[in-house]
C-alpha cells in the first residue's frame, strides 16, 4: 500500500512539472527562487526574427542570476495582456514587452506600472501611454532608409523604372518609421521621375511632398500593407502584377524578410525579370535567398545587440543604477528615453563577411557560400 501511495505521489508530481511545460510558449532561465524577475513578452512565434530573439535571450542569460521568463503572445493583444498579467502575478520587476500591437498593448502596461514595475519597451514602442519608461530598439529609420538606398544605388541612371512599394502592420508603430526612412531616399527619385510607384494611388498623389504627415503615411500605408504576413503579400503582389504588369528591371521596397521572399516568389514566376527587392531581420531563409541572388538585400539588425542593451537596462534598474540612453521617441503620450541601435545592409557581396565571419550564423547553416 505505502509502496503504491508513494508511486502515486511520484506520478502526481511528475504531472504537475508536465503541465508546467506543457505550454510551449514559456521558457524560463536564471535561478531557482520561485518568483521571476525579469518578464519578457515576445509578439510571435510563427515569424523566424522572434524566435531568433527567444534564443539570443537565452544564451545571454545562461548565467544570470536573476530568473527570467519568456512568453510569446501569438499575434493576439488579449493574449498579450494575460502574459503581462501572468508576470505580473509572477512578481517581476522589470517588463520587457515588444507589443503585438502598439496602441492596444498601452492598457496590458499600465497594468504593470501600477505594481511599480519598469517597463521596457522592446524593437516596438508601446503607443499612447505614459507608463513606458524606456526603448531599447534599432533604428528604424536607418532600416527604411538603407533598403531605399540599395534600390537608388542600383537604379544608375534610369528612368521610368518600374516601382512596387510594401509596408508593414500599420498597428505596429516600426512601420511607419520605416517606410518615412524609405520616403526619406526614394521620393526625389519618385518626383524626378526616376521611378515610378506601380501600386499605391497615394504614393503617387504625395510624389512631391519630401516630409509626410503620420495621416498621409497611413493613407499609403493602408494601400501596401502587407500586415507582416508572409500570405497577405503574396495576395497583395499577384493583384499587382495583375493590375500593373512588371517588365524589366523591377524595383520592390518589401518591409522585411518574411515579406520579402514571398513578394520574390511572385514576381519571379513572371519571365525575363531582373528583380531588385529588400528585406530586413536577415532571417536564415533570406540569407539563402540573398546568396542564391533571389532577394537582393537584407538589414542585419543584430540581435545579439539588442538583447544585450535591454537585459543591461533591466539589470541596471534591478540595482537601482542610472540608465544610459542615447536618444528618445514620441510615443504619442510621451518622450521615451532610448537606446538606439546601428544595422548593417547585407548584400550577396558581403555576405559572408557580416553574417558568417562576425559569428552571427555557422556557415553550416547555408549552401553554396
Ligand atoms: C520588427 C521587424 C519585424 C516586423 C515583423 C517589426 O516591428 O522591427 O524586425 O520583421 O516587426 O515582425
Amino acid at each position: 500500500m505505502k509502496k503504491l501511495l508513494a508511486l502515486l505521489m511520484i506520478l502526481v508530481m511528475a504531472m504537475s512539472v508536465f503541465a508546467g511545460c506543457s505550454n510551449n510558449n514559456e521558457e524560463s532561465s536564471g535561478s531557482n527562487s520561485g518568483t521571476v524577475d525579469i518578464g519578457i513578452v515576445l509578439p510571435t512565434k510563427e515569424e523566424p526574427r522572434w524566435v531568433q530573439d527567444e534564443t539570443r535571450f537565452k544564451d545571454a542569460l545562461k548565467d544570470t542570476d536573476y530568473n527570467v521568463e519568456i512568453l510569446f503572445s501569438q499575434g493576439d493583444s488579449a493574449r498579450e495582456k494575460q502574459n503581462v498579467e501572468t508576470l505580473i502575478a509572477k512578481g517581476i520587476k522589470v517588463l520587457i514587452i515588444t507589443p503585438h500591437d502598439g496602441a492596444a498593448a498601452a492598457a496590458a502596461v499600465e497594468a504593470a506600472k501600477e505594481e511599480g514595475i519598469t517597463v521596457i519597451s522592446y524593437d516596438r514602442l508601446v503607443t499612447n501611454t505614459d507608463a513606458v519608461d524606456y526603448y531599447v530598439t534599432f533604428n528604424s529609420v536607418s532600416v527604411g532608409e538603407a533598403q531605399a538606398q540599395y534600390l537608388v544605388d542600383q537604379l544608375g541612371s534610369g528612368s521610368g523604372e518600374k516601382l512596387y512599394l510594401y509596408a508593414g502592420a500599420a498597428t505596429d508603430n516600426n512601420a511607419f518609421l520605416f517606410f518615412e526612412g524609405a520616403w526619406n531616399v526614394l521620393q526625389p527619385k519618385i518626383a524626378d521621375g526616376s521611378f515610378v510607384v506601380q501600386n499605391s494611388t497615394k504614393a503617387v498623389e504625395y510624389k512631391d511632398k519630401a516630409v509626410l504627415t503620420r495621416t498621409e503615411m497611413g493613407e499609403i500605408i493602408e494601400q501596401i500593407t502587407t500586415d507582416w504576413k508572409p500570405e497577405v503579400a503574396k495576395s497583395k503582389a499577384e493583384s499587382h502584377i495583375t493590375a500593373a504588369p512588371p517588365a524589366g528591371k523591377t524595383f520592390i521596397l518589401a518591409p522585411n524578410d518574411g515579406t520579402a521572399r514571398s513578394i520574390y516568389d511572385q514576381f519571379a514566376k513572371e519571365a525575363g525579370l531582373e528583380i531588385f527587392v529588400t528585406g530586413q531581420d536577415a532571417e536564415i531563409p533570406s540569407i539563402q535567398y540573398v546568396i542564391d541572388g533571389k532577394q537582393s538585400m537584407t538589414v542585419l539588425k543584430d540581435v545579439r545587440d539588442l538583447v544585450k542593451g535591454a537585459i543591461a537596462t533591466a539589470v541596471d534598474v534591478l540595482e537601482g543604477k542610472a540608465v544610459e540612453t542615447n536618444g528618445s521617441y514620441d510615443n504619442g503620450a510621451v518622450e521615451v528615453k532610448a537606446k538606439d541601435i546601428k544595422v548593417i545592409t547585407v548584400t550577396q557581396d558581403n555576405v559572408k563577411e557580416k553574417i558568417i565571419d562576425s559569428g552571427y550564423y555557422e556557415a553550416g547553416d547555408f549552401t553554396g557560400l
